[in-house]
């Protein structure tokens, strides 16, 4: 069973280095989150995801770590993360904090022990090969770099080395272990451990990393990877039944029946996904966007199958067993500003904030903040221009940070119409009331809560009019330029709509960029 909060649940992604700022040094703190919390309630979420705020020399923004247990020094001290989980508490706010299992930092203790000649506890804590001049039976690894006669294998950058849950095909039995093995097995306990240290001090649950990424040679199916996650997520879940986890895998009849409470829905490029969203290319540095070819591009003629067919299948298998969750965007992904204008994203969020599964916001989307083309920055790449600091007003550093702005972690928008919270707020038209809006829509239904069923109600070929069924409620989008008609199975009031959709008789007539959210008359 769950944790019952996840039912209601609608979470705020942070990205620490760049929310705000709460003692001028240029990069986000966790003292700054704790201040913000009022803001995050305000918005209608009551749960949080912070990608990693742990030691690290900080190759990959975080998730390269050199001690789990440790708060890096740049966002404060272990206390001051107890405290936001205590603070977020008292306001009805649940925390997550990101767990990278796959893979640590080349400069994490046991990577440094892991690498030493002589044999210890942490020798079979990495994947190494039998010698110093052994390639990797497929994965990506590194020579040359230790005393020790082995290549090891990296599960990302070069700064991550893998660790080791061991292999279910075994190609290469001088180096390769099962997943039994005792180092293997000692991995798993060494992540658990990890997770009830942060569990004790009072966070909620995690978002996990590269879920999928732990057992080697595993195939496909992911068979020998699920038996590992069903073991630490089984213990934890026995241990701390009001935790949560979500992962990172984007496969959720595998994630789920592994013991995940959640999945992420992931931008991946050509899947269900990103087709509605985010169909266009990869910005390149200083050339201009391509057009975008997404379903909620008011002139991309697109219907709706090209989620469906990714995602019903996968909803369908895998809807009893937990949460396959939609996001607006995440620090891995280009935004969705400016790609989508802003009548094309209030559809977008209003489909997605009445879709089943938890809505994960990525910090700034509620707002419009943009993606920017701007220099790379601790292994963002493109990902950097999704990470630029918040937008909180229009004061110095758009109200971020009181660092001067070439010390800042990143250089704020410096368009002059660079949206604002404070601006924002202020306008009852605005996106983020929109967004707000949607959020309380969400609350005021229990037919669109997190688990009510979603069933297809019209999706014709070569339409652009959608239809879904939610529980009871019936929800229609029409992204495109031309006016949609839709027969009603029953009489529907409108309780929610964006446009001009009317109902006349029996049939429901949707205007150029409209949604609606109807509830039966006799209900
Ligand atoms: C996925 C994370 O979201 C991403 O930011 C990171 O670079 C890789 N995993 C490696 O940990």
């Amino acid at each position: 069973m769950a944790a019952s909060w996840l039912k209601n649940a609608v979470f705020y992604e942070i990205y620490p280095q760049t929310f705000y700022d709460s003692n001028g040094d240029g990069i986000g703190d966790i003292q700054g989150i704790i201040e913000k919390l009022d803001y995050v309630k305000s918005l209608g979420c009551n749960a949080l995801w912070l990608n990693p705020c742990f030691d690290s020399p900080f190759r990959d923004a975080g998730y390269d770590v050199r001690d789990y247990k440790k708060v890096a020094e740049r966002y404060g001290t272990n206390e001051d993360l107890e405290e936001l989980f205590k603070v977020a508490h008292e306001k009805g706010i649940y925390v997550l904090l990101d767990l990278v299992p796959g893979h640590t930092s080349e400069e994490h203790e046991w990577f440094r022990e892991s690498a030493k000649e002589e044999e210890n506890e942490y020798s079979g804590r990495y994947i190494w090969t039998d010698t110093a001049f052994s390639r990797g039976d497929g994965m990506p690894f590194i020579g040359g770099e230790a005393p020790r006669g082995g290549t090891y294998i990296i599960n990302f950058f070069k700064s991550q080395p893998a660790l080791n849950y061991g292999y279910r095909e075994i190609h290469e039995p001088a180096w390769q272990m099962p997943i039994d093995a005792p180092d293997a097995l000692a991995t798993r306990e060494a992540m658990k451990d990890i997770m009830r240290f942060w569990l004790d001090k009072g966070c909620d649950g995690f978002r996990v990393d590269m879920a999928d990424s732990l057992v080697k040679n595993d195939g496909e199916d992911k068979l020998a990877t699920m038996e590992v996650w069903k073991d630490i997520a089984g213990t934890i879940h026995e241990e701390y039944p009001n935790a949560a986890l979500v992962s990172e895998w984007n496969k959720p009849m595998q994630s789920l029946s592994a013991g995940f409470d959640m999945d992420f829905y992931l931008d991946w490029r050509g899947n269900g996904y990103s087709v509605l969203l985010r169909d266009y290319d990869i910005p390149k540095f200083g050339k201009p966007f391509e057009k975008n070819n997404s379903y909620f591009s008011v002139d991309s003629e697109r219907d709706i199958h090209g989620f469906l067919r990714d995602y019903l299948h996968q909803y369908e298998g895998s809807k009893d067993k937990g949460l396959w969750c939609l996001i607006t965007g995440n620090h891995d992904t280009v935004r969705v500003a400016p790609m989508l204008d802003e009548a094309e994203r209030r559809l977008a969020f209003a489909f997605l904030l009445t879709m089943p599964g938890a809505p994960f916001i990525y910090y700034g989307d509620e707002i419009g903040m943009r993606y920017r083309w701007i220099p790379t920055k601790e292994g963002g790449y493109q990902r950097t221009g999704s990470r630029t600091p918040m937008q909180w007003n229009h004061s110095d550093n758009l109200g971020f940070s009181a660092a001067a702005a070439e010390q800042l972690y990143l250089p704020v928008d410096p368009a002059d119409d660079a949206p604002t919270v404070e601006e924002q707020e202020a306008d009852p038209n605005s996106f983020l009331n929109h967004v707000k809006g949607l959020i309380q829509l969400r609350g005021a239904y229990k037919d669109l809560g997190n688990y009510s069923p979603f069933s297809v109600y019209s999706a014709e070929y070569g339409s652009r009019l959608f239809a879904y069924k939610r529980g009871e409620l019936l929800v229609a989008v029409n992204p495109g330029r031309q006016l949609m008609e839709l027969g009603l199975d029953t009489k529907y009031e409108i309780v929610y709509a964006i446009g001009e959709p009317v109902i006349y008789n029996r049939t429901l007539i949707m205007s150029a960029q409209s949604f609606a959210v109807l509830k039966p008359v006799e209900w």
